[in-house]
């Protein structure tokens, strides 16, 4: 079996391709280092074929059996400094999924659970999207164009909202990384971390692996659609942060101030009803276990990001 992972030296992608290499695929990855490192794939490095190009090469390459797509500029400050970032997201998705039609592959894509900002929890895939941001208005436009080119040219996809995805190999995503990565880098760091409020907000937090899960049934399943990734259960920053230092085995300093944010997200959580009844997914790793792995790879970099 053949694969694509756009996106493939960021922290998601690099994951999945390593997965997809210890099963046996043949794996091509796309991808500009922008947010990604070729030593996120450097176990693997020599059994893949790597191409710094940006997603819409993937129309020079040849027939493959599933595209991973995740190669698109992949968090919100991005989209708020630049906005044209939203037309380059979609004109590249377009390039992705006419290869897709063309050799009639299955196309697996990274949504966000952002859709779900201004909607009270559990967070179900039904909910019409009251997008806020450009960011969340790129990842929607991809789900509605995979739709029609579903209704119009038979395009199999599935477009995976991620809930908060956390895990080891985060470092080359520096500020953009997930809080539990920034919040153990601090506590390897003794620096402070610094709380928007009362650190009453919460998230669903999916561990890497979990995900990882997600991408491989999904690339696998016969089934077209949208599904949340996410675990069920949220934790508000203040247990995150427990939960961080009972690992780690000391006090990391706390400091709340005022949100600055507009539209900041305050509860996410998924509804993981459809994901386990259409698709057969189920996150399964427990956040103290997950926190445990992350902190056990971190601790052992020769440089934790100092990135504040
Ligand atoms: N990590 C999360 O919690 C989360 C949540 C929701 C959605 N997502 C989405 O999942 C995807 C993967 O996220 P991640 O956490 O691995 O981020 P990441 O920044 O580590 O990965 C993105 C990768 O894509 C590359 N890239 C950026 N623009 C590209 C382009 N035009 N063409 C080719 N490659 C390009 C980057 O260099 C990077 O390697 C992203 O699309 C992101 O928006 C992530």
């Amino acid at each position: 079996m053949k694969a694509i992972v756009t996106g493939g030296a960021g922290f998601i992608g690099s994951h999945i391709a390593e997965r997809l290499v210890n099963e046996g695929y043949e794996v091509s990855i796309l991808d500009i280092l922008n947010t990604g490192d070729k030593n996120n794939f450097r176990s693997i490095s020599d059994k893949i074929k790597f191409l710094n190009v940006n997603s819409s090469y993937i129309s020079e390459m040849e027939k493959v059996d599933v595209v991973f797509h995740e190669g698109i500029y992949s968090s919100t400050p991005m989209y708020r400094k630049d906005n044209s970032l939203v037309w380059k997201a979609i004109q590249e998705f377009m390039a992705v999924m006419g290869y897709c039609v063309k050799n009639d592959c299955k196309l697996v894509f990274a949504s966000s659970s952002s859709i779900y900002n201004g909607y009270p929890p559990p967070h179900t895939e039904s909910m019409q999207p009251k997008v806020k941001d450009f960011y969340t208005e790129a990842r929607y436009s991809m789900e509605r164009l995979a739709e029609l080119f579903n209704q119009m040219y038979g395009l199999r996809y599935c477009a995976l909202r991620y809930f908060s995805v956390y895990g080891d190999r985060e470092e080359s995503k520096k500020e953009f990384a997930n809080m539990v990565s920034q919040i153990i880098w601090k506590g390897l760091l003794d620096k402070e971390v610094v709380i928007y409020g009362d650190g009453s907000q919460k998230r669903d937090l999916t561990n890497i692996n979990d995900v990882v899960d997600a991408n491989l049934i999904a690339a696998k399943s016969n089934i077209t659609g949208v599904f949340n990734v996410g675990t069920g259960k949220s934790y508000s920053f203040n247990e995150i942060m427990d939960k961080i230092e009972t690992v780690i085995g000391k006090k990391i300093k706390r400091k709340n101030i005022d949100n600055p944010l507009k539209n900041y997200v305050d509860i996410v959580h998924a509804d993981t009803t459809k994901s386990k009844e259409q698709l057969g997914f189920s996150a399964k790793i427990k956040a103290e276990d997950g926190i445990k792995n992350a902190f056990d790879y971190y601790k052992k970099l020769d440089t934790i990001p100092d990135i504040f």
